[in-house]
Order: C-alpha cells, then structure tokens, then sequence
C-alpha cells in the first residue's frame, strides 16, 4: 500500500473539494433520473464500461432503478449481449465524469441502496495515488451517498488500500477478501478470471456505519 495513503484520504476527508461542475455532467444527472419513478431504491453502477454488469444488475434487482455511468462514450455505446427489445426496462446508461457525478449526486440528496465500483482504473504507479477512487477528493461524495458499496479488482493493493480508505473514514474495520467469480459480472471480471488471475473484493455497508461515523461519511455532511 502507499505510504502516504492514511495522509491523503484524512486529508480529503477534512478538507472540502470544490471543483466547479461541468454542465454535461448536470445534464447527466437530470437523464439517469428521468425514468426514475422517484421510489425505486437506486443502484450506481460506477464506471461501467459497456455496461454488462448494469444490465445484470437491472436482472436481478427488477424493483430497482440501476443507472451505469462511464465516461467513454465509446464503451457505452458498443454491443450489448442481449437485443433492444430484451433489455430490462428499470436501467439507463449515461455518460459523465464521476467526479462531478457522484458531487452532484451528493446535491440531490440521492440515497443509494447499492454502489458498484468494478475494476477500476488501477493507476498503479506510485505518482497515481490521487487517482485511485480511495485517494481522489472525490471519496467523501462516495460514502455519502450510503448503500452496500462493493469494489473489485484483480489488483490486491487497490482493494486493500479501499479498505483502508472505509475503516478510515468509518472508525471500523473493512476487510478485503478473494473473490471467486462464478458468474462474473463484468467484461474486465471474465477475462482476469479466464486467465487464472485472483480476484478480490471490499464490501461495506454504508447505512450500517453511517450512526457512528466521522462526518465525512453523514449525508447530511454534519458532525
Ligand atoms: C477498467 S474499466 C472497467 C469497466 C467495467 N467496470 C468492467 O469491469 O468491465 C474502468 C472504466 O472506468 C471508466 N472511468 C474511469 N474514470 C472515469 C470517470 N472519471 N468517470 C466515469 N467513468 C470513468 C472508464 O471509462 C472505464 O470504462
């Protein structure tokens, strides 16, 4: 893990993060919400890529509004694995930047029931610590938004510095743990899992630390 982990994330997690919105993010927003009947509860799946795994999840949780958000348009618009017509109705795609994203997110009082981050971009040189989702101002927005919030990497030191990064701010322990993906969710997950890569995933429940976090993790941004 960096050495300079503990320091950085303590840092943003004191220290407010104001970096102006950029109106196509805005108008991200409103699209991911506009099918929303304003009752289902909400799953983000984080930088989806082609989206397999938003479609799974919008499968399996039919009385949940799933929304996949990537930036790469490109990613968002390639083939999905099953025809228009088949695809589930209670999921939208869009593009953004989740640092703007997930602040604007924060704005609109959104309470998530579940949160995806699979595979993230590892930005595994040292200089790439403020990269990584755990390192990026951007984190505190994350746990604000509550729900089981869920990471997978076959990289150990990006979800052992995740853990880290939640027992931080949440004043519990978070462990990472190996993964078998039996079923994998996502294009990055089939192929590491196809090659003998190990897998590993955090999971936290936010809603259950949330009483007695520090203020970083309260929606309300309160002490
Ligand atoms: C390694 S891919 C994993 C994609 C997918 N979750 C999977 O497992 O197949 C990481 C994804 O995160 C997206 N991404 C990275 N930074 C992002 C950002 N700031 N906002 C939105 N998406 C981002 C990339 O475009 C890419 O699709």
């Amino acid at each position: 893990m960096h050495e300079k982990l503990a320091q950085c994330v303590s840092r943003h997690l004191s220290q407010p993060f104001r970096k102006p919105y950029v109106q196509y993010n805005r108008d991200a927003l409103d699209a991911s919400l506009a099918g929303w009947d304003g009752r289902a509860p909400l799953i983000l799946d984080a930088g989806c890529g082609v989206g397999h795994s938003t479609i799974q999840l919008a499968r399996s949780y039919p009385d949940h509004w799933v929304i996949g958000v990537d930036q790469s348009e490109d990613r968002l618009n390639r083939r999905k694995p099953y025809p228009e017509a088949l695809l589930p109705r209670n999921m939208v795609f869009v593009r953004a930047d989740l640092v703007d994203y997930w602040r604007l997110c924060c704005d609109a009082g959104l309470q998530l029931a579940r949160h995806y981050i699979l595979y993230p971009n590892p930005w595994p040189k040292i200089g790439h610590l403020g990269r990584r989702w755990h390192a990026h101002p951007v984190f505190p927005f994350v746990l604000r938004l509550g729900g089981v919030l869920e990471c997978r990497s076959n990289w150990r030191v990006y979800t052992d510095e995740f853990a880290v990064a939640l027992a931080l701010a949440s004043g519990r322990d978070v462990a990472c743990e190996d993964y078998e993906a039996a079923t994998p969710l996502t294009p990055f997950e089939r192929k590491y899992r196809d090659s003998g890569q190990s897998l590993y995933r955090v999971i936290c429940d936010l809603d259950a630390v949330v009483a007695g976090a520090s203020c970083a993790m309260r929606p309300d941004g309160a002490v």
